[in-house]
């Protein structure tokens, strides 16, 4: 990846995921390793929305989710499926939205200050390759708009990048 990534990250959520998903599109490339183009997504979300405390990948490893490239503290590095917000959506196969993460029974805290996050599956053939976890220390600050575009940024990595041949051990 050489392209400098230009975002003006005043606008409304919508116009600011508008500018993100082309430059994402670009920027992620099959000819480089997919831990690396996964880390410059979190990066690339990160640097885009103030409202985002921590974003990262978990990649599954036998119905277990693996800390993957992320932007923030210090998190947990495994989750197996059905556990806590990330596991109920490798498990479920759906994005979910959670507006007061005290309100989820079994989130699971990496971070005390989190109050609301976003987790999308990233679904090969049936199967859970991985999530993308977004958390917030704002309540609610994440809703279907964000469920939308960030579908798409995944759908954009499936297209691209072959999970298949990725493993994490
Ligand atoms: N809160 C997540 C755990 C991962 S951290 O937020 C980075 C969960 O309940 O699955």
């Amino acid at each position: 990846m050489t392209e400098e990534f230009i975002i003006n990250n005043v606008g409304s959520d919508p116009e600011i995921y508008e500018q993100l998903i082309p430059q994402i599109d670009s920027i992620v490339s099959v000819e480089e390793p997919i831990i690396s183009n996964l880390a410059n997504v979190t990066a690339a979300l990160k640097q885009c929305f103030k409202k985002i405390s921590w974003v990262g990948f978990y990649l599954a490893v036998d119905e277990k989710l693996c800390l993957g490239p992320f932007q923030g503290n210090v998190a947990c590095t495994i989750i197996p499926f059905g556990k806590g917000v990330c596991g109920t959506s490798a498990l479920k196969k759906e994005t979910i939205i959670v507006s007061d993460v005290e309100k989820f029974p079994g989130h699971i805290a990496c971070d005390s200050g989190s109050k609301s996050e976003i987790v999308v599956p990233i679904i090969l053939d049936g199967n859970v390759a991985g999530v993308l976890d977004l958390d917030s220390y704002i309540y609610t600050a994440f809703n279907e708009t964000d469920k939308f575009f960030l579908e798409q940024i995944i759908k954009i990595l499936i297209s691209k990048l072959d999970f298949c041949k990725f493993h994490l051990t």
